[in-house]
């Protein structure tokens, strides 16, 4: 079964929005244009607007005639300091700004759905369109529901979706339970002694201290987390020193831990401050520790998982709605929505080849008809499920 027909019809309508989000990009909580043009597109269609969620979200909500479940929809808008390498007619104009997460798309596929629903107001309950600034790693997510998003927008269902360059043209996936990993980042700044560079004895050497220290949070996981437990340490990042014969005063690291059990990844920060502390000891300097928790782990509903199965095997085919095993180690901040509104987030390929995050990326305007479709379906479905 196809998309939505009356979706379908205006489909060309979509592109045209997407591929002008695309030309011009704006990063996390600068989304003024493109929240500027959500905003006026729902209005135009007689849906409620309120701006100015979280920064530069929006959100827009829409009654069905019947009474019914309340329904979240989530999209992101913002773009990331990439600079775009397609030589597409409709590349970024701005320079060293691109979407290259597809949340272009992601924006376009809820508008999509939005002004469909509009038109066809024959459904049970009450839509609400979430457009969110900032989800790459700026805490958008956060910042909405801190300025009081399912306060002002009480939802009982929540539905998000991401597409995948990876997977095959309309495959649509999705994992129960814990299913993208939380996130923390970490700083690490060791204040020693500095010296001349031939003269050790007088340092206390922060690039030795350094170097002991990321061979050691390697142990972390290795020798603490259990193997049944997926978790990841990296150091992605280490700064010391100006100069050939100078041993500097300070050395600083950074880098992010990834975890599917909360537990867990507050036991590896406990970790890394202890093994931090004993260092400082034992090599006589002080090392001062910063983790601040940036995504939570994205956890998927059983039940409503199973819901947008059946949403979007209405639009893709059953054959091409499936669950997913894998876990995926990178994260998404619509896990913070996910814990305080139960839901699900599934992904949906397309005929893109080259991965999210590259400044060659290209997302392939075919699935925005698709993805306004699977997000129409989950409102009618669920406004009216018991
Ligand atoms: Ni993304």
């Amino acid at each position: 079964m196809p998309v939505i027909d009356q979706i379908a019809e205006f489909a060309d309508e979509l592109t045209t929005i997407r591929r002008d989000l695309h030309e011009h990009p704006e990063l996390g909580f600068q989304e003024h244009r493109t929240a500027g043009i959500v905003a006026a597109k729902l209005s135009e269609w007689g849906i409620e607007v309120t701006r100015g969620i979280g920064g530069t979200g929006v959100v827009g909500v829409l009654k069905g005639t019947r009474p019914g479940k309340t329904i979240g929809l989530r999209a992101d808008m913002d773009a990331l300091p990439i600079h775009e390498q397609t030589n597409l007619p409709w590349a970024s104009k701005t320079p060293g700004v691109m979407h290259a997460c597809g949340h272009d798309g992601h924006t376009t596929m809820l508008l999509g759905a939005a002004r469909y629903l509009a038109g066809n107001p024959d459904f049970a309950g009450t839509a609400v369109f979430i457009f969110q600034p900032a989800e790459e790693g700026l805490g958008g997510a956060r910042a909405m529901i801190a300025d009081g998003l399912f306060d002002r927008f009480p939802c009982d269902e929540i539905y998000g979706m991401h597409n995948a360059p990876q997977d095959d043209p309309d495959e649509v996936g999705i994992k129960k339970g814990p299913a993208m990993a939380g996130s923390d980042f970490f700083d690490i700044r060791i204040s020693g002694c500095g010296s001349h560079g031939a003269r050790p004895e007088d340092s206390r050497d922060p690039v030795v201290i350094a170097s002991s220290l990321v061979q050691q949070l390697q142990s972390i996981v290795a020798r603490n987390v259990p193997p049944t437990s997926p978790a990841v340490v990296s150091v992605t990042k280490i700064h010391a020193g100006d100069a050939y014969n100078v041993i500097p005063e300070t050395a600083e690291l950074g880098g992010t831990i990834r975890f599917f059990d909360t537990s867990v990844g507050e036991m590896i920060s406990a970790r890394l401050r202890a093994l931090c502390e004993g260092t400082a000891k034992g090599y006589g300097v002080e090392i001062a520790v910063d983790i601040r928790n940036t995504f939570d782990v994205l956890v998927n509903d059983a039940d409503l998982s199973d819901a947008v199965l059946d949403a979007a095997a209405a639009v893709v085919g059953a054959g091409k709605a499936g669950l997913k095993q894998d876990l995926v180690m990178g994260s998404e901040d619509f896990a913070d929505m996910l814990r305080v509104v139960p839901g699900a987030y599934c992904t949906v390929g397309h005929a893109g080849s080259v991965p999210v995050h590259n400044p060659g990326y290209v997302l392939d305007d075919a699935i925005l008809p698709v993805g306004a479709s699977i997000y129409a379906n989950l409102v009618t479905s669920r406004g009216a499920a018991a």
